[in-house]
């Protein structure tokens, strides 16, 4: 049995002040929950402030982005050895808006994904297809090449620690959801092929997200899918209200 893995990608939003503020409100509203892994993915700059007020609580700290190399001559960029050093447990790695707007490549996060690993942060592995490669019917071969060439090199024993999310491009931000029948036919997808990489062991160890959309009305029909185990929340987990009760309503 999975546990439910609840993420929340903050994007740019929110200041370090009100970061940590956030995540004192959030502590508090989810001091009595269990069962489920928690952890909010906020921009570089929060990440201190909010693991100082994460303290003593069981929300992890995750980031939405990093380099593969451990430093150099990389203006402007953040290494896998400055997020382990910060305390990060999770990166979200591959968002289609790192693809879309920054022209990140499989390859590149390939690379970004096995750095994750050799520094001990667990990758949050964001595949999904666009609206017009779902209405073209080639979902699940886009999802394949990014699956797989994404996953290259990535050795079983890694993958234990892997969480993809299966984010349908056309559903993020727009208030669209993919029918829970459709996320989890993907999710299903995902992971027969995690079984041909890892083995079925492994790949039944490893939590499939749904992202897209995801709000309290909606997590309950989600979460209930077999091969969904959980949630990468985008714009419902920027409220203390919205994220609690989509934490709540996993379990
Ligand atoms: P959304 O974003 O929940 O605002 O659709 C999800 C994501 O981009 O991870």
């Amino acid at each position: 049995m999975r546990k439910p893995f609840i993420a929340g990608n903050w994007k740019m939003y929110k200041t370090p002040v009100e970061a940590a503020a956030f995540v004192r409100e959030l502590k508090d509203s989810l001091k009595d929950v269990s069962g489920v892994d928690v952890a909010v993915c906020p921009p570089f700059p929060a990440l201190w402030p909010v693991k100082e007020a994460l303290e003593g609580s069981d929300i992890a700290l995750g980031a939405q982005n990093m380099h593969f190399e451990k430093e150099g001559a990389f203006t402007g960029e953040v290494s896998p050895a400055m997020l382990q050093d910060l305390g990060v447990k999770y990166v979200i790695l591959g968002h289609s808006e790192r693809r879309a707007c920054f022209g990140e490549t499989d390859e590149l996060i390939n690379q970004k994904i096995k750095a994750a690993f050799t520094w001990g942060l667990n990758p949050i592995f964001c595949v999904g297809e666009t609206l017009e490669e779902r209405e073209r019917g080639i979902t699940k071969a886009v999802v394949e090449i990014q699956v797989l060439k994404g996953l290259a090199e990535v050795t079983a024993e890694q993958a234990e620690n892997l969480t993809i999310a299966y984010e349908p491009v056309w559903a993020i931000g727009t208030g669209k959801t993919a029918t829970p029948e459709d996320a989890q036919e993907v999710c299903r997808f995902i992971r027969e092929l995690l079984v041909n990489l890892f083995g079925k062991e492994i790949a039944e160890k490893v939590r499939i997200q749904y992202g897209g959309s995801v709000k309290p009305e909606n997590i309950k029909e989600l979460i209930v899918q077999p091969d969904i185990d959980g949630a990468l929340v985008g714009g419902a987990s920027l409220k203390v209200d919205s994220f609690t009760a989509i934490v709540k309503g996993s379990i």
